[in-house]
């Protein structure tokens, strides 16, 4: 009885730790938006967004201060000390897998940001929904 007790704790607690660690299931857009995000460019976005001195693209979305047309010409423009970022973004494995356009492609990566920003999308590891 007690070793049995014993045995159900403890595949409880690897079921639940391994919950806690398993990749939240997403869109294929939404994962490929997150593949974006953190490969084009080598590094991805994050390398110089994730500094809190160039723009929080996150919070700025969720504010309603960065809309997507905006955020595309940007991409396709650059902007200063943004580099033209399309050939970047359409190099990631994952787009060319999805056989996305360049307009696709840069949906899938505010989609994800946006998500981020309201909480439809987790943090963490993401995996596409089969
Ligand atoms: C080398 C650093 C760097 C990388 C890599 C980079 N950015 Fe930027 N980005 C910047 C800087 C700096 C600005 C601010 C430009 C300005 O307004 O002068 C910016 C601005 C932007 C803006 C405009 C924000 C606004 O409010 O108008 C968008 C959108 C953006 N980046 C998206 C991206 C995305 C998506 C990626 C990845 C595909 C990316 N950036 C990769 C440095 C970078």
């Amino acid at each position: 009885m007690k070793k049995s007790f014993g045995l159900v704790a403890g595949a409880a607690l690897i079921a639940l730790s391994s919950q806690a660690f398993a990749a939240a299931e997403v869109s294929e857009k939404i994962w490929v938006g997150k593949k974006i995000y953190d490969r084009a460019f080598g590094r991805g976005c994050g390398a110089c967004h994730d500094i809190s001195s160039n723009p929080q693209l996150i919070d700025l979305i969720k504010k309603g201060e960065l809309p997507k047309d905006r955020f595309a010409s940007v991409i396709k423009e650059g902007k200063n000390g943004m580099p033209k970022a399309s050939a970047a973004i359409m190099a990631v494995g994952p787009v060319k897998k999805a056989n996305y356009t360049e307009d696709q492609a840069i949906d899938a990566v505010y989609s994800y940001l946006k998500g981020l920003g309201d909480g439809s999308v987790p943090a963490g590891k993401l995996k596409k929904k089969k």
